[in-house]
């Protein structure tokens, strides 16, 4: 995601470890680097990320995303992104949200004052890794402050051929975040990779 958006915005990378994201960043503007293409990244702390960012965006793991949410303050105001899907792996891939309803309606409950948005839930890593190839498939985006919305599909609008697509209200997180699991099933069944969306 990193090596996408920091072509056209300043990215400041979050870890719980400095060294991991400054690490990140110098890959992220060696590659661009590589490519004839801009970089403006940085690695901090999470805490420094979520104090610059005007738009957070929370990539950690389900499992994970409590205990981050609980580690940061200040997010009060902000827009904050949610491409979390609570899934799990049995013999196969299954939603499986908390009493909240959905991840992006448990960021909504432990940071009330935030304007949570979900997206990019349905775009596979490896495919914002090869960074040489277009991404064309649809994002579905929601949430309940139409400015936070907007402004959140226009940045996924400026993400190679992604194309945002409004899901409605945040409580539509319930329905984003079971595609990934879906999508992950076709792969496995179908022997397909990194398979994506698109509507028409
Ligand atoms: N991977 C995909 O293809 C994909 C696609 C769509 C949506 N998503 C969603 O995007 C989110 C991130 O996915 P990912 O594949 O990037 O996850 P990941 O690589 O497993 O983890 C992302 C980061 O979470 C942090 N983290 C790991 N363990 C942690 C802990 N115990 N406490 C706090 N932070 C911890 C780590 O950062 P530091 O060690 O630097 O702190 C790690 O680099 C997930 O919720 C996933 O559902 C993923």
């Amino acid at each position: 995601m990193a090596m996408r958006l920091s072509q056209k915005h300043d990215v400041i990378l979050g870890s719980r470890d400095q060294a991991k994201s400054e690490e990140a960043s110098r890959c992220c503007y060696a590659t661009l680097a590589d490519l004839g293409l801009p970089c403006s990244c940085s690695g901090v702390t999470n805490q420094e990320a979520a104090d610059f960012g005007d738009v957070v965006i929370l990539a950690v793991p389900f499992k994970h995303l409590k205990g981050t949410l609980e580690s940061l303050h200040g997010l009060e105001g902000k827009i904050v992104v949610s491409p979390v899907n609570p899934m799990e792996k049995t013999d196969h891939f299954i939603n499986n949200p908390p009493p909240e309803g959905s991840a992006a309606l448990l960021v909504q409950k432990m940071l009330p004052d935030s304007k949570i948005c979900a997206a990019f839930n349905v775009i596979a890593a490896n495919r914002w890794k090869k960074i040489e190839e277009e991404l064309n498939y649809a994002v579905p985006v929601c949430g309940d402050d139409p400015a936070a919305k907007s402004l959140v599909m226009d940045l996924v609008n400026g993400v190679s051929h992604l194309k945002a697509y409004d899901a409605g209200p945040l409580t539509s997180s319930s329905l984003i975040e079971c595609i990934t699991p879906l999508l992950l099933n076709i792969a496995r069944y179908n022997k397909m990779k990194d398979v994506g969306i698109q509507f028409i």
